[in-house]
């Protein structure tokens, strides 16, 4: 048997000759913790303790050793939280991990048994766990019950999650993220327990993999930094955030979307993608957010292309470009253990794939219906082939194929919004066994003008207006704050039968709008809101209380882990700018990232009776003319992650 005994801090000796405080007057316990666990009993007490001994108990070395370095980041944890107040003994903490064989490799933290229990007595600490995975959440909870005067608050805890799957999708493709910044999130995932991470790494705007079989998609497609340098993500690199986040129990998921989204493969081949480059695009002439269009009066859907620049899709009707996505998922997605690969499906569009004539001004989604019913089949047989789980977005129910789609995939609720009680049921009845849900109303963390929650926020003043900064600030009723987020719960209204098939939720990340210095806000604290309605069984209420654990945990991930979060109270208020893609840089009034509206280059402007259009919406139509503008409003793209100032724990 491995044992692990450890005396981590080198204060005891000072620590020693100081008296034994008085234990301190405490909270309830449940005030400590953040994301609630199952179960907790209050010992309604506390010891004053100044140090903690690991005693591992497992015969597994991988084991021992992930357990072991999580308790070197609980060290460190307490000793920045207790820093200067020693006093008190120091106390054992001893961690059997049943399951021994079970989770020594990336790949079996897939439904793994997260379950821990938790007993923190005035002589030790006892945590008892089924795998690694529950000892370090384990551990991540006894951290919580340290407070700043050095006392330990007694209880005992029993916990597991309720739902499988926690997550975020993070985009390091709109704008780049070096591994130092995503270690530095994953850190502060991992404290939410929050365990998968969808990563997407590519878009069209940049392909940030270094895939050596073709090395022109990442010269020539991926940002450069001011010495040239392409900003990439090698195999190591990708393979150090696999370890890392593995260490934290979090899986990650890659995000390669197809068709749409696939323009850089052009760079490969142009024939492989329809409609690269095609300019203007049409980015938006559809007013998502005005649900009192009545049906058929979509007059300008079919002007479409796509919903950012540079346009293209994967054409998979040219062998060339199914043999380019099969290497490509073969290959790369090989370097991911994950089970899963999502495929997304999002923003397919027929007028990119010339299924209607040009001339046509209505283009309903369905006649897109035979090119995705060919594509498809040929998807999910490359999938099957090298041994990958299905995963994509909700939009598979509008795509006229789902019927082909295997219904073990993981299906993520999301860019539709709309009726998430009508989507999850129809997926369920469809026989749809594992939906995760991340509504844009409630779970889209950014606030990209891209998004119609707060497009007229930023856009629907006229050009002349957005260039007055006020302009660019978000305002308080559409930027998600975490009660928002919080309120939603994805079981509410299901059938028994649709609830059946939730399996968890993700905050989306999108990074149109974010750099290296605001990514961090924008992810905490919120994204523990979503922690903790995936965390917690019985969903808690939100209380006077909720706010207050809230605001302690946040001192933790700025304090302990140096994470830059945000205030609680924080509204996305403070930006006063609003960032675009690194593309936008280099493209800044080229006709790829025009917009087309109400300018349909070469066609008379008609609606579907041949009448002139009346434009219900002229200020939202005319300000989408130009999607880079708002680049133009800021000159650099060095902008630097800052370690944040330590602020107070409110106790
Ligand atoms: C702690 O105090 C609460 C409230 O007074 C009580 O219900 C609970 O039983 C106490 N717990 C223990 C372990 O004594
Ligand atoms: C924890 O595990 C040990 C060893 O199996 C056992 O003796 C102890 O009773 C367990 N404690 C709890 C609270 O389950
Ligand atoms: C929503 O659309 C209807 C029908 O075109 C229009 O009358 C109404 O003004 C629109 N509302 C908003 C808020 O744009
Ligand atoms: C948070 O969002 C909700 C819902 O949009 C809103 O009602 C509430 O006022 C917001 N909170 C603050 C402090 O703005
Ligand atoms: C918080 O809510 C509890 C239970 O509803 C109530 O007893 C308490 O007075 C409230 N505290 C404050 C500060 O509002």
């Amino acid at each position: 048997m491995l044992v692990k005994a450890l005396l981590s801090l080198g204060l005891l000796a000072g620590a020693l000759a100081t008296p034994t405080p008085p234990p301190v007057q405490h909270r309830p316990i449940t005030d400590y913790l953040w994301p609630m666990p199952r179960q907790v009993v209050d010992a309604n007490a506390t010891v004053a303790c100044n140090d903690f001994w690991i005693d591992i108990k497992s015969n597994n070395p991988d084991v021992f050793n992930i357990v072991s370095n999580a308790f070197d980041r609980f060290q460190n944890s307490v000793s920045v939280k207790t820093h200067g107040k020693w006093g008190g003994s120091t106390l054992p903490v001893t961690i059997h991990v049943a399951d021994e064989t079970k989770a020594s490799t990336p790949a079996a933290l897939a439904g793994i048994d997260e379950s821990y229990s938790l007993q923190a007595t005035k002589s030790g600490i006892v945590i008892n766990a089924t795998t690694q995975a529950g000892a370090v959440y384990g551990l991540q909870t006894l951290s919580q019950l340290v407070t700043p005067d050095a006392n330990l608050v007694l209880g005992s805890i029993t916990d597991s999650p309720r739902f499988p799957y926690r997550g975020i999708l993070l985009d390091t493709a709109r704008n780049y993220f070096p591994v130092e910044d995503i270690k530095r999130i994953l850190d502060g995932l991992a404290y939410s327990k929050i365990n998968v991470m969808k990563w997407l790494l590519y878009e069209a705007q940049s392909f940030t993999i270094v895939w050596d079989k073709y090395p022109v998609l990442y010269q020539e497609g991926a940002y450069k930094d001011a010495q040239g340098k392409p900003k990439v993500f090698t195999k190591q690199d990708i393979q150090d955030v696999i370890n890392y986040a593995f260490e934290r129990n979090i899986r990650i998921i890659p995000v390669f979307e197809t068709p749409s989204h696939n323009g850089m493969f052009g760079l490969v081949d142009p024939s492989f993608v329809s409609g690269w480059k095609h300019a203007p695009f049409d980015g938006d002439s559809y007013d998502w957010a005005n649900s009192s269009y009545p049906a058929g009066t979509i007059v300008w859907f079919g002007r479409q292309y796509c919903f950012g620049p540079p346009c293209g899709g994967l054409d998979p009707r040219v062998p060339g470009a199914l043999n380019l996505l099969t290497e490509f998922l073969t290959e790369v997605g090989s370097w991911f253990p994950d089970p899963v690969i999502h495929v997304g499906h999002s923003e397919a569009n027929p007028r990119l794939y010339g299924v209607v004539p040009d001339s046509w001004d209505i283009a309903d989604q369905s006649t897109l219906d035979p090119f995705m019913r060919a594509f498809e089949p040929q998807l999910v047989n490359i999938l099957k082939s090298i041994n990958k789980k299905y995963g994509a977005w909700d939009v598979i129910t509008t795509l006229g194929m789902m019927d082909l789609v295997p219904k073990d995939g993981i299906i993520t609720l999301g860019e539709l919004g709309g009726d998430p009680v009508g989507i999850i049921e129809t997926l369920a009845a469809a026989g749809f066994e594992n939906v995760v849900v991340s509504p844009d109303p409630f779970y889209f963390l950014d606030c990209s003008p891209s998004q119609s929650w707060c497009l007229y926020d930023y856009e629907a003043v006229s050009p002349a207006d957005t260039y007055n900064l006020p302009g660019y600030i978000v305002s308080p009723g559409q930027w998600h704050n975490w009660t928002k987020i919080y309120t939603y719960d994805p079981l509410d209204g299901l059938s028994p039968a649709a609830a059946k098939t939730v399996k968890g939720g993700f905050g989306t990340m999108w990074a149109e709008t974010l750099k290296r210095h605001n990514i961090d806000r924008f992810i905490f604290p919120r994204i523990a809101s979503i922690a903790e309605r995936m965390w917690t069984y019985d969903a808690v209420a939100l209380n006077n209380k909720t706010g207050v654990r809230l605001d302690r945990f946040r001192a933790s991930l700025v304090n302990e882990l140096k994470i830059a979060a945000a205030d609680i109270n924080y509204l996305g208020n403070q930006e006063g700018m609003i960032y675009r893609p690194e593309y936008c840089d280099t493209h800044l009034n080229t006709p790829d990232q025009t917009v087309s509206a109400f300018v349909f280059i070469g066609a008379p402007l008609t609606d579907r009776d041949g009448n002139p259009p009346v434009d219900p919406l002229q200020s939202h139509y005319a300000a989408h003319a130009d999607w880079c503008k708002i680049a133009s409003l800021y000159t650099t793209n060095s902008f630097v992650y800052t370690a944040p100032n330590p602020v107070p724990y409110p106790y």
